[in-house]
């Protein structure tokens, strides 16, 4: 039993990067906060990050025969990429999309997700805690569904 944590682009400078809209923590606790929720159902997780819309593509068709749901913060590319939205479309496989910052308070750009009409669920404007809320809400739907 696994899920996949997926993380887009500039999300590796967590804890760094505009820290007053993201926070100061890093991707490496956002792994251990949501590998610590999945090992608590007696889960086991795999988390990838990558800064190139085709290498979250290949991980969501990999994906496909071995996890049973998918937390994915797809960063910019929510908002511009209909071949992500595609991937995560073509695939059987739950997604819950997480965004750290309340994207509706943000730029008009921000407003709108390519990926929302293809996900299972969503979750903004928690910080990293929506990661966690992201994890338990998902395991609770693949429980429900008995994937
Ligand atoms: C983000 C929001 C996006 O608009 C932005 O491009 C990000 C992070 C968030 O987690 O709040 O890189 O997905």
């Amino acid at each position: 039993k696994r899920l996949l944590l997926l993380n887009g682009p500039n999300l590796n400078l967590l804890g760094q990067r505009e820290p007053e809209t993201y926070g100061s923590e890093t991707l490496q606790k956002i792994i251990e906060l949501v590998n610590e929720t999945a090992a608590e159902a007696g889960y086991e997780l795999d988390h990838f990050q990558s800064n190139h819309e085709g290498e979250l593509i290949d991980k969501l068709q990999q994906s496909q025969n071995n996890v049973s749901g998918i937390i994915f913060n797809p960063a910019a590319y929510t908002h511009t990429s209909i071949a992500i939205r595609d991937a995560v479309s073509a695939i059987d496989v739950p997604v819950i999309e997480v965004h750290i910052s309340n994207v509706h308070k943000r730029e008009a750009f921000r407003h709108h997700s390519m990926i929302a009409p293809v996900s299972a669920g969503q979750i903004v404007g928690f910080g990293i805690e929506g990661y966690r809320m992201a994890a338990h809400g998902l395991l609770n739907m693949i429980e429900k569904e008995g994937r």
